[in-house]
C-alpha cells in the first residue's frame, strides 16, 4: 500500500483525494494533511481518518517531520507552489504531484526542473487535459500520421462569462501579482496542448490582449461595490452575484454550483453562509468596481521550428465554457468543438470521431485519469514517463506563456525563444 500526503485541502486537493479513495483504495491511502486553515483540516481529516499528529497547520511544521509518505500532492494557490515544492524536494519526497501553474517566474520553475532532475524526483504537473480521452485521441490521430504534418493550429479557449467573473474578476486569479497573468493561469493548459500536438520547439511568440470590459469605465449607472449593497443596475446585469450564487434555482452557470466551498471556506454551507459570503465577501463584489487586473481577452501567435504556426485565442465572454480547435495538416484536418471531433481527409472521407469522452462538467475526466496515471507511476505499474506531464513539459508551456505576456506588454513585438 503506497502512502500519500496532501498540502492544500481546497477544491483541487480534495477532488484528487476523493479519487484516490474512490478508485485506488487498494493501492494507495492518504496519511497526512496540511492546510493553513484549521477549518479545512477539521472538515477533511475525519473523512480520511487522519490522526491529529498527522494534521499540520503550516508547511514548516509539515516538513519538520521529514518524509511522511511515498508521495505528496501540492494543491495550494499559485504563489506558494515554488517554495513548497522546493521544500518538498529538499526534504526528500520522490513522487510529487503539483498543481499548475508552477510559478510565474521563469527562474523558479527552471530551478525546480533542475532540482527534480538532480535528485531523481518525479515531479508531475496537473496538465489534466492531456489525460482526457478527447485530447488523447487527437494526439493519437496526429501521431498516426492521418492528417500528415501539422501546418497550423487555431485554438480557442472560451472561458465562459460566469467562470471568468468568478475566477478572474472576483476570485483567486484576478491579480497577476498575487497569482499569475491569465494567459498563464488559464491557458498554460491550452499552450501545453498546442506544444504537445506540434512536437517541435516554439521559436517565436507574439501577443496582444487587454482587460477590456471588467473595469470601472464600464460600470453601469447606480453600480455599488457589492451587488447586494443597493446596486441599481443588478436587474439586467448577468454578473449579479445574488442571481448567480443564490437565487438562480437552476444554476444556469452549472460550474458555480460546485463553488460553495470557495465562497465560504467551509465544506458544508447553510443558505445564511452563502448570503453572508455574497453580501460581504470577494464573490459578491461588482465585476466593474473590483481590483482585478488580468486580461479578459488575449491572442497569442506562435512560430515553431518545423515551420508550422499556431494561434491561441482566450476570451472571457462566451456564453458557455468550452474549447475549440482546428488542426490543419498536409493531408487533412481535425476540427474539435466542445469535445466533439471531426476528421476530414483532403480529397477523401470526412468522419465524426468517437473519442470516448465522458460528459462530465469541466475537466473531471482528465482529473480522474491524471490521478490514475499518478498512482500507476507511484506503484511502479507504469514506468514510461514520456506520456506523463512531468515538469519538463511544463517548462515549455510556461516559457511560451511568459513570452506572450512579455510581447503583449511591449505592444505585440515578437519574443524569440530559440
Ligand atoms: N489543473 C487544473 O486544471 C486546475 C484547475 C483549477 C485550479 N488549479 C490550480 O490548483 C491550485 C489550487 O486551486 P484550488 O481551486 O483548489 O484552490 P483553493 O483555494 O480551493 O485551495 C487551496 C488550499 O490551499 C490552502 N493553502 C494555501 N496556501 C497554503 C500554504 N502556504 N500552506 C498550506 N495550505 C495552504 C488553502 O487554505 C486552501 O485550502 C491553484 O494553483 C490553481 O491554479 C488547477
Amino acid at each position: 500500500m503506497k502512502t500519500v500526503s496532501v498540502i492544500g485541502l481546497g477544491n483541487r486537493g480534495t477532488e484528487y483525494m476523493g479519487f484516490i479513495k474512490a478508485f485506488h483504495s487498494k493501492k494507495a491511502k492518504i496519511v497526512a494533511l496540511c492546510d493553513c486553515r484549521q477549518q479545512a483540516l477539521d472538515d477533511i481529516a475525519p473523512i480520511y481518518d487522519i490522526p491529529k499528529d498527522k494534521q499540520f497547520i503550516s508547511t514548516d511544521e509539515f516538513f519538520s517531520k521529514g518524509v511522511l509518505s511515498d508521495a505528496l500532492i501540492i494543491s495550494t494557490q499559485d504563489a506558494s507552489h515554488y517554495e513548497i515544492t522546493k521544500a518538498a524536494i529538499e526534504t526528500g519526497y520522490k513522487y510529487i504531484l503539483l498543481e499548475k501553474p508552477v510559478s510565474g517566474k521563469k527562474e523558479e520553475y527552471h530551478e525546480l526542473r533542475d532540482m527534480a532532475e538532480d535528485k531523481g524526483v518525479i515531479l508531475i504537473i496537473c496538465h489534466v487535459l492531456r489525460y482526457s480521452n478527447y485530447y488523447s485521441k487527437i494526439k493519437e490521430i496526429i501521431s498516426g500520421g492521418q492528417i500528415g504534418d501539422i501546418v497550423s493550429i487555431n485554438h480557442t479557449e472560451n472561458v465562459g462569462y460566469f467562470h471568468f467573473a468568478h475566477s478572474f474578476v472576483r476570485g483567486n486569479w484576478r491579480d497577476e501579482y498575487t497569482s499569475t497573468p491569465s494567459i498563464l493561469a488559464k491557458c498554460c493548459h491550452d499552450i501545453d496542448l498546442i506544444a504537445w500536438f506540434m512536437d517541435s520547439p516554439c521559436t517565436s511568440v507574439s501577443s496582444v490582449g487587454s482587460l477590456k470590459y471588467f473595469c470601472k469605465e464600464n460600470a453601469p449607472e447606480g453600480a455599488t461595490e457589492f451587488c447586494m449593497g443597493g446596486c441599481k443596475a443588478k436587474k439586467n446585469c448577468p454578473y449579479d452575484a445574488e442571481a448567480l450564487y443564490i437565487t438562480d434555482p437552476f444554476y444556469k452557470a452549472k460550474f458555480i454550483k460546485h463553488m460553495k466551498r470557495t465562497l465560504t471556506g467551509k465544506a458544508e454551507n447553510s443558505k445564511d453562509d452563502i448570503v453572508h459570503a455574497i453580501k460581504y465577501g470577494d464573490y459578491g463584489k461588482c465585476v466593474f468596481l473590483n481590483d482585478n487586473n488580468v486580461c479578459d481577452n488575449q491572442m497569442v501567435t506562435m512560430q515553431f521550428k518545423n515551420g508550422a504556426t499556431a494561434v491561441l485565442s482566450m476570451n472571457g465572454h462566451s456564453n458557455k465554457m468550452f474549447r475549440e480547435c482546428h488542426i490543419v495538416g498536409t493531408k487533412g484536418e481535425l476540427i474539435g468543438y466542445n469535445a466533439k471531433l471531426k476528421l476530414n481527409i483532403f480529397g477523401g472521407k470526412s468522419k465524426t470521431i468517437h473519442t470516448g469522452s465522458v460528459g462530465f462538467t469541466g475537466h473531471v475526466e482528465g482529473d480522474i485519469r491524471l490521478i490514475n496515471g499518478f498512482i500507476r507511476i507511484l506503484t511502479g505499474e507504469h514506468k514510461e514517463l514520456s506520456d506523463i506531464t512531468t515538469i519538463d513539459a511544463t517548462v515549455i508551456s510556461h516559457d511560451i506563456a511568459l513570452a506572450a505576456e512579455e510581447s503583449r506588454k511591449n505592444g505585440g513585438v515578437p519574443v524569440s525563444l530559440s
